[in-house]
């Protein structure tokens, strides 16, 4: 009887262990806090994005503030609950001297975590992909498609700051790209060899001047030459 309560006692307490360590949920502190950021609409606003590893399973908050420099006094890097974990600047200016300096504070419960991410505005202009893009055949063409797209809208003053284009595309089945450009223009006449062929296009934008990066390619767009 004893014999039997102490078994069954251990048996709780090894799957009690068990279940602390082995649960996939574990709550934990804070922890590696990756940051990142991009000018996707220059000059205008900047966009900070940040991830815990591993995910904390508690409720966790985070205070995420910037300044230029050193002496300068925070400003609020601005979340919403639309977009967790990111938050956006608008308020800062080009060609600054030193860099601006973001500070993201995660804490929850258990504690809490601070990360600095230093940037210079220009080096991380990076635009959202082209939109709206479009492959079409042309009509009394044979050997042309015509592929169209939109600048970002999230891209403020396209004529003040302009964007160009780089291109890839391949066959349907092809296992590389061929990529063109850049282009000033938001279309392109692709040449097209094989009539029977379906062609796969993207289209991504970087800034004019080259500064910072180039966005991701846009989403696909697939189209034919018109049959005979
Ligand atoms: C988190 O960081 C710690 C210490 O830097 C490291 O040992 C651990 O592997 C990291 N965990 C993950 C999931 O990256
Ligand atoms: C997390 O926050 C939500 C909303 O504020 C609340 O309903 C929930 O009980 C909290 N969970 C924990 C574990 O604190
Ligand atoms: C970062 O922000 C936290 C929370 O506001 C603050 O306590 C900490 O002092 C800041 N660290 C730096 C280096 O600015
Ligand atoms: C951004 O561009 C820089 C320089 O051209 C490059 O070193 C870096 O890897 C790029 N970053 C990303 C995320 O593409």
């Amino acid at each position: 009887m004893i014999r039997t309560f102490i078994f069954t006692a251990l048996l709780v307490l090894c799957l009690d262990g068990y279940i602390e360590t082995e649960s996939p949920g574990k709550r934990v502190r804070p922890e590696n806090l990756t940051i990142q950021c991009w000018a996707m609409s220059y000059p205008e606003k900047i966009r900070c994005t940040w991830n815990l590893h591993p995910d904390t399973q508690l409720n966790t908050t985070f205070i995420t503030t910037y300044r230029l420099g050193l002496s300068d006094p925070d400003s609020q890097c601005v979340q919403s609950e639309l977009h967790p974990k990111s938050c956006i600047i608008s308020d800062f200016q080009m060609f600054a001297d030193v860099p601006y300096v973001l500070n993201v504070t995660a804490k929850n419960a258990l504690g809490s975590i601070t990360k600095l991410f230093p940037f210079v505005v220009e080096d991380i202009i990076r635009p959202d992909p082209p939109e709206n893009v479009i492959l079409s055949p042309i009509i009394g063409d044979s050997r042309k498609l015509l592929l169209r797209w939109d600048p970002p809208h999230s891209w403020p003053l396209p004529e003040m700051f302009p964007l160009k284009y780089l291109i890839r595309y391949k066959r349907g089945r092809a296992k590389s790209y061929k990529m063109i450009g850049p282009y000033e223009q938001s279309y392109f006449y692709l040449p097209v060899t094989q009539p029977k062929s379906v062609i796969q296009a993207q289209v991504a934008a970087k800034d004019f001047t080259d500064f910072g990066n180039i966005s991701e390619w846009s989403t696909v767009a697939t189209g034919r030459l018109l049959g005979p």
